[in-house]
């Protein structure tokens, strides 16, 4: 997928950019920020008195727009504020940007230079402050696919996005971050486009056709889509109790991408793709339940992020799957007590059928092995318990290797897109004990978060795997209801510093 815009790196004098709009910032101080320095004593002095006259703010995120500056070619100046300089960091440049392209979108304007002062170079180095324009550009331009049939508000204009400031010996690692940052932007839209689609129009089916038009848009992916009686074949028992209640039929689907060194073992990504989530015959409350069309963000992430290594051709061998089904109540549909058998072998008794994910997945983790991986992570929107313990802002991370799962919250933290992580002892797995079965599918309330994980963990025995349960980061509800793009911020550094080591 092309990026809409044109971003490139500027290094020059920020007075002397040619372009529609200039984006600067000013702190709540009246010492300029030294970025903005070199732009002259003319302009220097007109925002000074402006910022004394109380016509511009330099409160976090709240913008103005100037005419005509003095000593600026830009015909417009864009002032947006920066806070305090000493808690100016990473998170408040962050705010400070998303503001500025939000309002330098609003004045049509056709071509932007970014030049908001930077923090400490140890908070964002060059590398991650192009990676960071390009994702958050990306956002800012970031329209839902919504149905509505009346008039459309006017597309933005903007074409072209410089950044800056960047020292010489940055503008490299800047560039590099942008191109990176833009793929990881495409690739945010990719996930969050289909977790907001609804779950009439966003089937298993309907997964499995994006999955194949990813293979002939790219053609270093090989997909493969199982349908129902092939799933049958691979003895997915599980997944298919979860597909029984529904008429949309499941899929399984493999996505394989070889870039790395033949014979190297490859990362094996599995997402959750629950189109719906109803609850079947343990039904859900009706509040809120339309949400549950989200249920497939684990597996919108997985083709995301296949897209974005071929996009970026990345040296790593790469296999996503995804599991696709919707679960739903109906005359067919698994009851509380059905004891079914998995892939693996390991019976299991369905206390719960609304805790259809873990049954999905323990069917894919357990065909993860055949390519025999170097690691196995998996992405779901797995618990209620998941968002009751670390709200909307971190992803919880489990697993049963630390170095693995260290590396997803180092990866996280670095693409502030965060994760924690929560332990997993044989002790939460004693709690899955059935007496008819080799296990139960639900443990009770306590611990939900865990015991879902440690269900995993008895399908991830000799793999080296990570969980991570977004259902508290993968979409937002209220006023702003719509899916966050997250967790593929993570994921991509997790999968560009692995390419990066050669693995
Ligand atoms: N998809 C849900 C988890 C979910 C619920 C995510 C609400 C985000 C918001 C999952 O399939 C589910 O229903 N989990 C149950 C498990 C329980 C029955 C053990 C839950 O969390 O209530
Ligand atoms: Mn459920
Ligand atoms: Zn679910």
């Amino acid at each position: 997928m092309a990026a809409a815009i044109d971003f490139s790196i500027f290094d020059g004098n920020p007075a002397e950019a040619r372009v529609e709009c200039l984006i600067v910032g000013l702190f709540d101080d009246d010492e300029l920020p030294a970025s903005l320095r070199k732009a002259g004593a003319p302009f220097a002095n007109r925002l000074r008195q402006l910022q004394s006259r109380g016509d511009v703010s330099a409160r976090p995120g709240e913008t103005q727009l100037l005419l005509d500056v003095p000593g600026i070619k830009a015909p417009r100046v864009l002032v947006v504020g920066l806070g305090a300089r000493k808690s100016f960091d990473r998170r408040a440049w962050r705010k400070s940007v998303t503001a500025a392209l939000g309002a330098a979108l609003r004045t049509r304007a056709a071509s932007a230079a970014l030049w908001i002062e930077r923090p400490a170079s140890t908070a964002l180095d060059d590398y991650y402050f192009g990676r960071a324009v390009a994702e958050l550009a990306g956002a800012a331009l970031y329209r839902v696919n919504d149905l509505k049939s009346g008039k459309r508000p006017p597309a933005h204009r903007l074409q072209k996005l410089v950044a800056g400031p960047v020292p010489t010996a940055g503008v490299a690692a800047a560039r590099r971050g942008l191109a990176h940052g833009e793929a990881v932007a495409d690739a945010m839209r990719v996930l969050r486009d289909l977790g907001n689609l609804p779950g009439n129009i966003c089937t298993p089916r309907y997964l499995a056709t994006r999955a194949r038009e990813l293979g002939s848009t790219y053609r270093s992916l090989r997909v493969r889509v199982f349908d129902e009686s092939e799933i049958r074949r691979l003895k997915m028992g599980c997944l298919l109790a979860v597909a029984k209640g529904s008429a949309e039929p499941p899929r399984f689907i493999s996505l394989e991408y070889r870039g790395g060194r033949a014979g190297t073992a490859p990362v094996v990504l599995v997402g959750k793709g629950v189109t719906f989530d109803t609850g079947g015959i343990s039904l859900k409350d009706p509040a809120a339940m339309d949400e549950m069309k989200y249920d497939m963000c684990g597996a919108g992430s997985v083709l995301a992020a296949m897209q974005l290594v071929a996009a970026l051709k990345l040296p790593l061998n790469v296999v996503g799957l995804v599991a696709a089904v919707e679960n739903m109540p109906g005359s067919r549909a698994t009851k509380p007590g059905d004891i079914v058998t998995s892939a693996s072998g390991q019976t299991v008794e369905i206390l719960n059928t609304d805790a259809e994910g873990r049954l999905i997945l323990c069917d894919a983790l357990d065909y993860a092995r055949r390519f025999k991986p170097d690691v196995v992570v998996d992405m779901a929107t797995l618990t209620g318990a998941c968002v009751i313990a670390l709200g909307h802002h971190f992803t919880g991370i489990l697993g049963n290797d630390e170095r693995l799962a260290r590396e997803l919250v180092e990866a996280g933290a670095r693409a502030d897109d965060r994760g924690w992580q929560l332990p997993l002892t044989e002790d939460y797995a004693e709690q899955l004990k059935s007496n008819f079965a080799d296990m139960a599918n639900v443990a009770g309330r306590d611990g939900g978060v865990i015991t879902a994980a440690a269900f995993l963990g008895k399908f991830t025995q000799g793999l080296r795997w990570a969980h991570m349960d977004i259902a508290g980061t993968a979409w937002l509800s209220g006023a702003q209801k719509g899916g966050t793009g997250r967790p593929v911020p993570l994921l991509a550094d997790f999968l560009i510093q692995r390419a990066g080591r050669g693995a």
